[in-house]
């Protein structure tokens, strides 16, 4: 027996099909067992009509709970009361695996679907996040693959700290104290050497104590770095990767979008329009002028700052030259204005923050070591950093994507704990 994929039976149309799945829904009578059944494609109801089977039989299928699952051979036909527009009228079905009666009904609380999470992953809303985040995963890799990049990977235990040192992971490391990365930059850069253009897709873990709708203590990081770069070709390449993504998740799923009730016309400008580019001195006189918000020149943007900028735009905002001492010790310094640095943040529309970080690298030695000694750190840790500096330093810069905050957007999710299938934070470690 050929099993169809749903998909494929509602391709067809009519005649016979066999399919396999799990029921999502049912409810029976004397005459009659309604059943809807799920696959990794869609959902399709099946009917099973008492006088076409023994008592014995139908009883069989009287009995099934959701979740268990089953196959089924039957015809299929149109049929509009249908959920999705069709029918199969089930001639022979076969159970493979009974169910208990599923913990996860309708109206449950947020935490109970997280303790669940194991099961909650099968209903449709996170079947369509799953399925959207893979598009994005597998768009990144070809937009970057077409420019001729490299696909690398550094370490996931590492020495030091990249990006502060409050928001590090200690490990105990046969003894001896390790962190779990925040970043692949470093060793990135120090790779670039040797294959050029590179870019990877791995965790990134941040012990980040914030309750957040955005933050999560491991998340995935796409992160790119180019040799001979400047500041303008990494805006350049943040602007194609992500109106590539969203043109790419567009195209290909269409259902999912429709099964997360997204308004997809909020998508659209992101790849119609160019992105605005503006300096953080601009961002602060747009707060000032059109939001009535001052913010001190010289502070970070905090989340509230970042989404009333947000409400003037329709599409991801760059936002540059941040002051120098918000930003890491790897960012190179403005030779224009020493106080600012060559690294920008792409927004996110829509109140979702920032998806991507940026930066040209600092090229000189000396720079760096001061702006590691101004963070308490002592240069030596970070001696193979430097070497990449003593032989033959160019001037080269990458970027990193926050994965989940871009799947967020995109599926227009409440809290980024949605966009993963098994959410890390402070509170959440399990399942
Ligand atoms: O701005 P960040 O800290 O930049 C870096 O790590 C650079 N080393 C990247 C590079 O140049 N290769 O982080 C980059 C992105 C952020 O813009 C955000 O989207 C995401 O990572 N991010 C988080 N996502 C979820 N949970 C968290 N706790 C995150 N912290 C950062």
């Amino acid at each position: 027996m050929k099993f169809l994929s749903i998909k494929e039976a509602m391709k067809k149309g009519k005649g016979k099909v066999s399919i396999r799945g799990w029921i999502h829904r049912e409810r029976g009578s004397s005459k009659f067992k309604f059943i809807v059944l799920r696959d990794f494609t869609n959902i399709i109801q099946c009917v099973i009509k008492a006088d076409k089977f023994t008592t014995k039989k139908f009883k069989e299928a009287d009995k099934l709970q959701v979740e268990a699952s089953m196959e089924v051979t039957g015809t299929i036909k149109k049929d509009k009361r249908a959920p999705t527009g069709f029918e199969i009228e089930v001639k022979e079905f076969k159970i493979i695996g009974e169910s208990e009666s599923f913990p996860i009904q309708k109206n449950q609380s947020k935490e109970f679907l997280a303790d669940n999470r194991h099961l909650w992953i099968r209903s449709r809303k996170m079947q369509a996040i799953l399925k959207i985040r893979s598009t994005v995963f597998q768009a990144f890799r070809e937009y970057f693959n077409k420019e001729g990049f490299l696909e690398h990977h550094s370490p996931m235990f590492q020495s030091t700290q990249c990006e502060g040192g409050s928001t590090l992971f200690k490990v105990d490391y046969f003894g001896k104290p390790l962190y779990l990365t925040q970043t692949w930059q470093l060793h990135a850069e120090a790779t670039m050497f040797s294959l050029g253009k590179i870019y990877t897709i791995a965790p990134s873990f941040r012990a980040e104590k914030s309750k957040t709708s955005r933050h999560l203590t491991e998340y995935w990081h796409a992160e790119m770095e180019v040799p001979f770069s400047d500041f303008k070709m990494l805006q350049d390449y943040a602007e194609g990767m992500t109106k590539h993504i969203i043109k790419t998740v567009l195209k290909t799923n269409k259902e999912e979008l429709k099964i997360l009730e997204r308004n997809i016309k909020k998508l659209e400008p992101t790849i119609k329009k160019k992105f605005p580019r503006i300096t953080y001195t601009k961002a602060l006189e747009l707060l000032a002028k059109k939001k009535k918000m001052k913010v001190k020149w010289g502070k970070d943007l905090r989340t509230i700052e970042e989404d009333k900028l947000m409400e003037l735009y329709d599409t991801p905002v760059i936002v540059t030259h941040y002051p120098k001492k918000v930003k890491a010790f790897y960012m190179k310094e403005d030779k224009k204005d020493k106080n600012v640095v060559l690294g920008f943040d792409m927004l996110g529309p829509e109140g979702y923050g920032e998806l991507v970080g940026a930066s040209q690298r600092e090229e000189d030695i000396k720079k760096i070591i001061s702006n590691l000694k101004l963070q308490k750190e002592d240069p030596k840790d970070y001696k193979f950093y430097l070497d990449t500096r003593r032989y033959g330093s160019i001037p080269h810069g990458g970027f990193g994507l926050g994965v989940e905050r871009l799947v967020s957007w995109i599926c227009g999710l409440e809290n980024i704990k949605e966009s993963i299938a098994f959410p890390r934070t402070m509170l959440r470690f399990s399942p």
